[in-house]
């Protein structure tokens, strides 16, 4: 068998996120994939990173007071901490904040330019004054221009669903700072796409001859369809820049300008490769040439066919690089039939799974069940979750070896009869080639099908010839013997074809067969005769309803205070947090000794404050709430007193920080109740 050499990727998730089974959808369909090409003796890597630059990162890392940087490694440690407790397999799990991608994007950048596909545009944003940002649509806040309806983004109205531009809201707002937008002026960049158009055409309606001859069409029936639909109707220049402040790598040659972060994060998959490269002394060179005989392959979720399909070959090839293989797109993850949800407990993070005790490979068996290579939402239905897995995986599968394996090993001291060419292990064995090609297809539920098919006759096997008897009749030694090693076979066999989707018991299962890790030809060896096993010690529990109850129980009290749906201006609960981490940050009454205005800024409002042991200036951004800031003189508020000094701009240190609450954009102090003195503790 020719021996292939394959990249493969799943999209990056963003750092400013947890992840949820959603995500896991894709990194178990690819992880499946990865490890099928694995155990069929390919040269296949697979690498992931965290997607981690933008406005929203920006953003979350100033409002946890920390520097991204520092945020997106505790992020990315999180991110890779969850996926391994799925057993996702990456070679590599990188950042898109790295020198290798900073090389890269800049390497990519410059080369469109030089073929002349990039051009300069002014353009007018809404920009926030007091941020003096740019502010993306999702920043921007107001009435929807359809319906009125308050609190709208600036992209969509959640309400009504009309479809608008930022500039068009009704009261916009800065959902940043709560300063009202104006419009400024500034040059971007842009990806002159439309110039592209002749080779997007011909490459996503392409194929791809691999080193074994098989043809690989670049994209599905599905999302080549949409493809076209889109070329048609026109190819937009693609806008690649950001003005500062954002989080991200600096254009060259342009002074305060920056990539969106959706022309980093793809270069990201070949900087993950190029890390890795590094690492095992490869060249990362012969992999992504333009002419490289590797495959590359991405496997992505539906919404981002746009980015995969169109701009990413599109700047590979006019950058000189290799274009993809494969973009293998999925749909989306539905619990119990509807959209996860927050307030029913079905927004399930993977972290919450994985400390609920559950098992990974009980997800990675059902998503697997449900998986095809179209592009079709799928259902986690969590009563078919608990009956599949019980019926199929352990009822069909693992009881295989529970049932027999003892007999083998009390009565034939651990060792195995030859029973190569028995026929229910040839015909087992024989459809060894027939199941990859499912799995080489993306076929993980036919493939499940035809192996649990499988499964079912191995266990009428056992019915008919019910060892349990067999061990208690005089003289069915033998025919025990040969039951039992027929069994072990036929159950080494099913572990081979389900190894993909269920790594660890697949380790457990040579473990216990005596055996080196598996790889798909172990299918068609028969274990030789008198080959010993080891003891076998029960591979897997059942699930309990009790379970899953208490899943969607801790998915539900995160969320709890913000249990309305599609209440856009609640802001989701933040993540569980310890008294002890509670009680580190001290809080006093205070009272206001004088405020004022502070020239230059319309938010700031800068304050004396009797703190009871010491007097202290302090700012707070509150001043569109107050804008008689005088009269908050006499006032007893809620001050944070162990907060590090803090600069405010040009405008002095505060000394602390004030408590109040954000309503629709805007920041209101709390109050104190009589009888509470000045300097004591809050908490
Ligand atoms: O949609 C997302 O979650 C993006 N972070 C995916 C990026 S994939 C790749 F292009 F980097
Ligand atoms: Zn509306």
């Amino acid at each position: 068998m020719t021996q292939r050499k394959i990249l493969v990727t799943s999209a990056l998730p963003y750092a400013n996120g947890s992840i949820h089974l959603g995500h896991m959808v894709e990194h178990i369909q690819t992880d499946i994939w990865v490890r099928f090409q694995k155990m069929r003796n390919h040269t296949c890597f697979y690498v992931c990173a965290d997607d981690t630059h933008g406005t929203p990162v920006m953003l979350a890392a100033q409002k946890m007071g920390v520097k991204p940087e520092e945020m997106i490694e505790k992020v990315r440690q999180e991110h890779l901490a969850d996926f391994t407790g799925f057993l996702i397999g990456y070679d590599n799990y990188y950042s898109t904040h790295s020198p290798e991608n900073k090389a890269f994007s800049q390497g990519i950048y410059k080369a469109l330019k030089a073929n002349g596909k990039i051009t300069v545009k002014t353009i007018e944003q809404l920009f926030d004054p007091e941020k003096q940002m740019f502010l993306p649509d999702r920043f921007v806040k107001g009435e929807c221009p359809k319906c009125g309806a308050k609190d709208q983004y600036g992209d969509n109205c959640e309400s009504c669903g009309t479809t608008y531009l930022p500039t068009e809201l009704k009261n916009p707002y800065s959902a940043v700072s709560g300063a009202k937008p104006v419009l400024k002026s500034s040059e971007h960049y842009f990806f002159d796409l439309s110039s592209c158009e002749d080779f997007l055409r011909e490459w996503t309606s392409g194929e791809t001859v691999l080193s074994n001859g098989k043809k690989q069409a670049h994209l599905q029936p599905e999302a080549l369809n949409k493809m076209k639909e889109w070329i048609d109707g026109g190819l937009q220049n693609w806008d690649i820049s950001r003005d500062a402040p954002y989080f991200g790598f600096e254009i060259p040659d342009a002074e305060n300008k920056y990539f969106y972060v959706w022309l980093d994060a793809p270069i990201g998959y070949f900087a993950s490769f190029k890390n890795l490269c590094e690492r095992l002394n490869l060249d990362a060179n012969e992999w992504l040439k333009a002419d490289s005989s590797a495959e590359m392959v991405h496997f992505i979720g539906k919404d981002i066919l746009y980015f995969h399909a169109l701009f990413w070959p599109a700047t590979l090839k006019f950058s000189g690089y290799r274009t993809p293989t494969a973009v293998f797109a999925h749909g989306f993850l539905t619990v119990d039939g509807h959209k996860m949800s927050k307030s029913r407990g079905t927004f399930i993070t993977a972290k919450s799974y994985l400390d609920e005790g559950l098992n990974p490979e009980w997800l990675r068996y059902y998503i697997a069940a449900k998986l095809n290579s179209k592009i079709e939402d799928i259902d986690l239905n969590l009563q078919d979750f608990i009956s599949r897995v019980n019926s199929d995986l352990i009822g069909k599968y693992i009881n295989i070896a529970a049932r027999s394996a003892g007999f083998i090993k009390k009565r034939f001291s651990g060792c195995l009869k030859n029973v190569a060419g028995h026929s229910l292990i040839a015909h087992l064995q024989a459809k060894a080639e027939e199941i990859a090609q499912l799995y080489e297809e993306r076929e993980y539920a036919r493939a499940l099908r035809e192996i649990m098919l499988l499964a079912d006759m191995v266990n009428e096997y056992t019915d008919a010839n019910k060892p349990w008897e067999l061990a208690k009749q005089d003289g069915a030694d033998e025919k025990l013997h040969e039951v039992c090693s027929v069994l072990m076979n036929a159950f080494k066999i099913l572990s081979v074809y389900l190894s993909p989707i269920l790594p660890a018991t697949a380790n457990a299962v040579a473990a216990f067969l005596n055996i080196p890790a598996l790889l798909w030809d172990d299918a068609t060896r028969t274990l030789p005769e008198n080959h010993k096993i080891n003891d076998y010690n029960h591979l897997m529990k059942r699930v309990e309803q009790a379970q899953i109850d208490r899943l969607l129980e801790a998915n539900k009290q995160s969320i709890q205070p913000a249990a309305v749906e599609n209440k856009a201006d609640f802001e989701p609960v933040a993540p569980v947090c310890s008294f002890d981490d509670f009680t580190k940050v001290d809080m006093r009454v205070g009272e206001v000794l004088s405020c004022e205005a502070v020239e230059g800024s319309n938010k700031l409002l800068k304050f004396q404050i009797d703190l009871g042991f010491e007097q202290r200036t302090i700012f707070s951004g509150i001043a569109q709430s107050y804008p008689e800031p005088e009269k908050l003189v006499g006032r007893k508020v809620i001050a944070v007193v162990n907060f590090a000094p803090r600069k405010m701009a040009k405008f002095g240190v505060s000394e602390g920080m004030l408590l109040s609450a954000s309503s629709n954009g805007k920041l209101f102090l709390l109050n104190v109740e009589d009888g509470a003195e000045v300097g004591s503790k809050v908490g």
